[in-house]
C-alpha cells in the first residue's frame, strides 16, 4: 500500500540544497585516512586504518545530531527522527580496494551525511526516520557486500568462519582486533519492516554518463557475478631439457584457457555485455628454469542475467576439461562466491526520475558492472542507486575522480530522492 503523508510537502523542502564545500571537505578529509606512501588508498575493512575511519565517521555523524551505532556485524549507522519504526536508508561503504580512490564507497555515505546534516539544519520534522549507513567489507577482502549481506539476512555464519583474506588472515580474528565478536555476525539481521527503502549515490566507475553528456545514471539492475577459482596441475621439470611436447606445463594450460574463456564470455554474454576478469593468478615454482606445475587462477563472471552467468560459467567449465586433457593436465574448480543479479525498485527509479526533472538535469537509464550493497538490500527492501560520471571512467585506482559539480547535482538529486522516499513513508516496489 503507498501512503503519502505530504507533511514534508506542506514544510516546502524543494528549495533545499546539500552544502557542496561540505560535502567536498568531507571527502577530502576521509581520503586522508588509509593514504599510502604512493598517495592511493589502502582502507581494508575491519584494518587500523579502517577503524581510524569508522571513528571518524562516527564524530561527524554525532556532530550532526545522529543517534550513532555499530551493528554486530561491524556496520555503523546514524539515525535522526524517530526513534522507533520504519526508516528511509541510504549509504555505501568505506571500505577501500588496494590501491584504491577515494570516492568509490565513501561518496554515498557521505553525501548520506550530508542529507542529514541539511534535514536537521532546514528543522525538518520527519515522519520517518533516516538512517545513514557505511556498510562493513563491501570491496571483498574477505567475503563483499559482508556488512549489507549480514543486514539483509543473507550472511552465513559458515561464511564467516571461513573467511580469509590473500594473506590468509581470518576474518573471524580482524573482527575481534577491532572488538567485534564473529558469532554474532548474523545479528546485524534487520526485519524488512525495518526499512521502507534503500538508496544509494555512487560513481558510476564506467565511462557511459561521461561519453554521453549526461550527470545523473539511474540504476536498473546490477549484474550477477561469479567467482570461482580454477587449479591446472601439471609437472614440474627442467625448462631446457624438457621437450615441449612431453611436458606438462600448467601455465600454457591456463593462458589457452583464458584466452577461450574470453570468446567464450563475449559470444554468450546478454547483448554481448558479459565480462571475464582473470585478477587473481598464482603460479608455482615461480623460478625461470622450472616448467611451472600449478596455476591458479582466480574467475571473475558477471552479467546482468543470472541465468547467462550460469551459462557461461558451466560453459568455461568445459573449456578447462578440454585444455586439460589437451596439455595433459588435471584441472580443479572451487565456487568460491557469486551474488545473483538484483533488479532495483521502479518507485524508487521514478522518484530519482522525477526529482531530476525537477533539478533540470538529464538522466541515463543503465546496468551496473559493478557489485554494491543495494544490489544486496535489493533483497529485504525497495531500493535504487544514482550514478554520477567517472572521469575517463576510471574506478578502482587511484586517480578515481568525478568533476565536483558532477558530485554536487548527484547529490542533490540523491537530498530529494531521500526526501520523497521518506514522504512517502512506505513504498511499493
Ligand atoms: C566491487 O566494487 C565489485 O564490483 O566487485
Ligand atoms: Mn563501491
Ligand atoms: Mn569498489
Amino acid at each position: 500500500m503507498l501512503h503519502r503523508t505530504n507533511t514534508l510537502v506542506a514544510q516546502r523542502v524543494n528549495g533545499l540544497r546539500v552544502n557542496a564545500a561540505r560535502l567536498r571537505a568531507d571527502i577530502e578529509l576521509l581520503a586522508s585516512i588509509g593514504r599510502t606512501s604512493e598517495g592511493a588508498l589502502a582502507r581494508y575493512a575491519f584494518s587500523p586504518a579502517y577503524e581510524e575511519a569508522r571513528a571518524w565517521l562516527k564524530t561527524r555523524m554525532a556532530h550532526a545530531g545522529m543517534a550513532v551505532r555499530d551493528d554486530a556485524a561491524g556496520n555503523t549507522i546514524g539515525r535522526i527522527g524517530p526513534d522507533g519504526g520504519a526508516c528511509v536508508m541510504a549509504g555505501s561503504h568505506i571500505d577501500t580496494v588496494p590501491d584504491g580512490g577515494p570516492l568509490d564507497g565513501a561518496l554515498g555515505v557521505l553525501a548520506a551525511l550530508e542529507v542529514a546534516r541539511v534535514i536537521k539544519e532546514a528543522h525538518i520534522e520527519l515522519p520517518f526516520a533516516f538512517e545513514c549507513v557505511a556498510f562493513i567489507e563491501e570491496e571483498g577482502r574477505f567475503l563483499g557486500r559482508m556488512g549489507s549481506k549480514a543486514m539483509a539476512g543473507v550472511l552465513r555464519q559458515a561464511s564467516v568462519e571461513d573467511g580469509m583474506d590473500p594473506s590468509g588472515y581470518r576474518l573471524t580474528e580482524a573482527m575481534r582486533t577491532a572488538g567485534f565478536d564473529p558469532s554474532a555476525a548474523t545479528q546485524a539481521r534487520r526485519p524488512a519492516d525495518d526499512i521502507s527503502a534503500y538508496v544509494e549515490l555512487h560513481i558510476e566507475q564506467g565511462p557511459v554518463l561521461e561519453q554521453l553528456g549526461v550527470p545523473i545514471g539511474v540504476v536498473e539492475a546490477i549484474v550477477a557475478t561469479s567467482h570461482t577459482r580454477i587449479t591446472f596441475e601439471g609437472e614440474p621439470d627442467h625448462a631446457g631439457t624438457a621437450p615441449m611436447d612431453l611436458r606438462k606445463d600448467a601455465f600454457t594450460g591456463a593462458a589457452e584457457y583464458a584466452c577461450r574463456a574470453r570468446e567464450l564470455v563475449l559470444k554468450e554474454g546478454t547483448k554481448g555485455q558479459g565480462r571475464l576478469t582473470f585478477g587473481v593468478v598464482d603460479l608455482k615454482p615461480q623460478v625461470a628454469n622450472i616448467v611451472p606445475y600449478q596455476v591458479q587462477l582466480l574467475q571473475d563472471i558477471r552479467d546482468v542475467s543470472d541465468a547467462a552467468v550460469a551459462k557461461m560459467v558451466g560453459g568455461t567449465r568445459a573449456i578447462a576439461e578440454d585444455v586439460a586433457s589437451k596439455h595433459r593436465l588435471t584441472v580443479r574448480h572451487e565456487h568460491v562466491s557469486g551474488d545473483t543479479a538484483a533488479i532495483m525498485s521502479e518507485h524508487v527509479r521514478a522518484a530519482i526520475h522525477e526529482v531530476a526533472a525537477t533539478l533540470g538535469l538529464p538522466t541515463h537509464d543503465m546496468p551496473s558492472g559493478a557489485a554494491h550493497d543495494a544490489q544486496i538490500m535489493a533483497r529485504l527492501v525497495p531500493a535504487g542507486m544514482i550514478f554520477v560520471p567517472s572521469a575517463g571512467g576510471r574506478s578502482h585506482r587511484r586517480d578515481e575522480r568525478t568533476d565536483w559539480a558532477h558530485l554536487e547535482q548527484g547529490a542533490n538529486v540523491f537530498l530529494h530522492t531521500v526526501l520523497r522516499l521518506l514522504a512517502d513513508g512506505t513504498v511499493q516496489s
